[in-house]
């Protein structure tokens, strides 16, 4: 018996973790009921988490060893984590447009963990959409033409992960791109996604991008319906982990002057990413 308490907060994924803090030490029937709920919802919340950074990097390696950005700079003295910050006035957040998190890897993080530290009075909320039943959705017809497919994922030069953000610095690091199968194969669940990454994916392998367009743009407006999709507003504290590997996520840029309160407002999240496998 595990004692947590899961609920969901939409008919496509996503559910709030209740009745555990993630700096405790967290024994093996809670760790995999944390598991089984990740896996099932896809991204999980978990409210008024008290975290040091050495305790977040600790839960982040019970799920496999934590992945170094290569082209953005960590926190001070803790290299493993990014902080991600909106500081105010800036019209954006950094992560906001469709995309999972580092595509352009041979081997794409499995998971993220972001813990809020700061986060204005409302707005600003994160979406993440569900590769599985975006797959699922697709005619038979459609589903054969994408099997065996590939395409090309690649990360643009550093400089993008820094240049509309006075709080981010990024590495002088060489752009990479790597290739990945159309449909994915979860390796834990064994389902199958739609593996489109609208920010990251260029082209299909073997065509031009202009061959590519229509039908990546297509695959790409129907991974986002809007009923593949869950909206989660952040509190201070509160811990989400999402599966990296079957869903893509957008933070919403919904900064206006004409609101103050919000857009004078700082947003700040601390984030590890786990190590993920080559997908296949
Ligand atoms: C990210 O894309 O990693 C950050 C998402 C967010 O800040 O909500």
């Amino acid at each position: 018996m595990s004692g947590i308490d899961v609920r969901p907060i939409s008919g496509a994924l996503g559910a709030e973790v209740h009745g555990v803090q993630l700096g405790d030490p967290l024994d093996n029937a809670t760790m995999d009921a944390i598991h089984r709920a990740f896996l099932d919802h896809l991204v999980v919340f978990f409210p008024e988490q008290r975290l040091t950074p050495d305790q977040h990097k600790n839960f982040a390696r019970r799920f496999g060893p934590i992945y170094i950005h290569p082209m953005v700079e960590g926190m001070e003295g803790h290299p493993e984590i990014i902080r991600v910050v909106r500081e105010p006035g800036e019209r954006t957040n950094w992560g906001s447009k469709w995309h999972m998190d580092g595509g352009f890897a041979e081997k794409p993080p499995l998971g993220t963990m972001l813990h809020a530290q700061q986060i204005p009075p409302y707005g600003s909320d994160t979406m993440w959409t569900n590769l599985y039943l975006a797959y699922d959705a697709l005619s038979d017809g459609l589903k054969r033409t994408l099997e065996g497919l590939k395409a090309v994922h690649a990360s643009g030069a550093a400089a993008r992960y820094e240049s509309k953000y006075k709080g981010m610095k990024s590495k002088a690091a060489e752009a990479s791109q790597a290739i990945h199968p159309v449909i994915r194969t979860h390796p834990e669940t064994g389902r199958k996604c739609l593996f489109v990454n609208n920010d990251f994916m260029v082209r299909f392998d073997g065509m031009t991008e202009e061959e590519s367009r229509p039908l990546m743009h297509y695959l790409f407006e129907h991974s986002i319906r809007p009923e593949f999709t869950c909206r989660f507003r952040w509190k201070a504290g509160t811990l989400a982990f999402w599966d990296n590997r079957c869903t893509q996520h957008n933070a919403i840029s919904d900064y206006f002057p004409s609101r103050p309160e919000l857009f004078d407002s700082p947003r700040i999240m601390h984030r590890i990413t786990v190590e993920g496998d080559r997908p296949v």
